[in-house]
């Protein structure tokens, strides 16, 4: 891929790349929508992810590109308007740079820049996350700076949440900056702090991506934002994770039902995610994989933010030999699921499940057998 990437920025600007960096989409391993209510998460970076070449240039023209889409867009540099339309993809690197600067980090005057990914899109694995880690990694770099990782990160949801206007948490930044190979990156939202989790041998990661909508940008995301956001107001307390699970029954005839369920789903997601890692540091790989289905039937029952065709693979793969657990994995409301396998979990097993699906929804699902990998880094 970096070959591929640097011929492509060869071939669009006529000059070599100064700089090549990585940053790798990710999993949600558990922790469902607890990131943002400041409570625990596991995710891991996985061997997918986006490319960035890029090149100063000493005119203050912006000229960027991606290997996604066709031309080139040619800014003045300076030029933060927010694009819609076919180039609205750049609003990830434009949103970078916006939050560098709130951040006080600069960005070289002008530079050309050129984005390759071997993520698929939509899919719930992040690719945003991966091209904002991208971005602001290859661009502080070449301004000759080094900000600290959790700077970088910080950086990045400042993007997503002020510049491309999603009120995510860290979730997917944080994996795509802290993550390590054979390990699954713990974040205790709050602080935030990072850690990794070594994970034990023999784990298999399998992605069915539906291809059905990711609605994240539609405000489903932002409506359950706001749900819990009200929620925690009833309860008295500044974010759900600060709530026992107590003050759910104590605050009976207050919360609507709704904010009820919502409430429960994120107070137990996190007992659950707070569990995984005692089952992971054990390596109980039965009782995690059970937590992760759990976790799934919660999204589903109470957080409301599963969909049939994801709740169709869950029960097939559970069902399925050599299969721990499964979840939908990120935001929900389409997008994939992912299962937790045995290496003996095999292609032929994966295609029973896609066909099983294909009978029912008229169309098959992707498969993506990953590996872990390292967070985003110069190449
Ligand atoms: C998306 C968001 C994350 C997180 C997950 C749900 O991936 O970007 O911040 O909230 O959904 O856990």
């Amino acid at each position: 891929m970096k070959a591929v990437l640097q011929e492509k920025f060869r071939a669009t600007f006529g000059r070599e790349p100064a700089i090549i960096v990585r940053a790798p989409g990710r999993i949600e391993f558990i922790g469902n929508h607890t990131d943002y209510n400041g409570g625990p998460v596991l995710g891991a970076a996985i061997d997918r992810g986006v490319w960035v070449a890029l090149a100063p240039r000493t005119d203050g023209v912006w000229q960027l590109a991606s290997a996604q889409k066709d031309g080139v867009v040619r800014l003045r540099g300076g030029d933060l308007t927010k694009h819609s339309g076919a180039t609205s993809w750049v609003n990830y690197p434009l949103g970078v740079i916006d939050a560098l600067r709130a951040f006080g980090l600069g960005v070289p005057p002008g530079f050309d820049y050129f984005a390759g990914s071997d993520l698929p899109l939509g899919a719930g694995l992040s690719s945003s996350a991966a091209i904002e880690l991208a971005s602001a990694l290859a661009l502080t770099r070449a301004a000759g700076a080094e900000p600290a990782r959790d700077v970088l990160v910080k950086a990045c949801r400042h993007a997503e949440n002020h510049f491309v206007g999603v009120p995510c948490g860290i979730l997917d930044q944080g994996v795509s900056g802290f993550g390590r190979r054979n390990h699954l990156v713990f974040i205790d939202c709050r602080g935030p702090r990072f850690e990794v989790v070594p994970l034990p041998e023999g784990v298999h990661f399998w992605i069915f991506n539906t291809h059905t909508k990711h609605a994240l940008v539609d405000g489903l995301y932002a409506a359950r934002h706001r749900e819990c956001m009200e929620a925690a107001r009833v309860l008295g307390v500044g974010l759900l994770v600060e709530a026992p699970l107590g003050a759910l029954a104590a605050a009976a005839g207050r919360l609507a039902p709704v904010a009820e369920k919502r409430a429960r789903h994120i107070i137990e997601e996190i007992g659950r995610v707070d569990a995984t890692v005692r089952a992971l540091r054990a390596g109980d790989l039965t009782s995690v994989g059970r937590l992760l289905t759990a976790s799934h039937r919660s999204s589903q029952m109470l957080f409301e933010n599963s969909t049939p065709e994801l709740d169709f693979l869950v029960d097939t793969l559970v069902a399925t030999p050599h299969v721990f657990g499964a979840r939908l994995t990120g935001g929900g409301f389409g997008g994939a699921v992912m299962a937790m396998t045995s290496a003996a979990f095999s292609p032929a097993l994966a295609a029973g499940v896609a066909a099983a699906y294909e009978q029912t929804f008229g169309a098959r699902p992707d498969i993506l057998h990953t590996l872990t990998a390292d967070g985003a880094q110069v190449l």
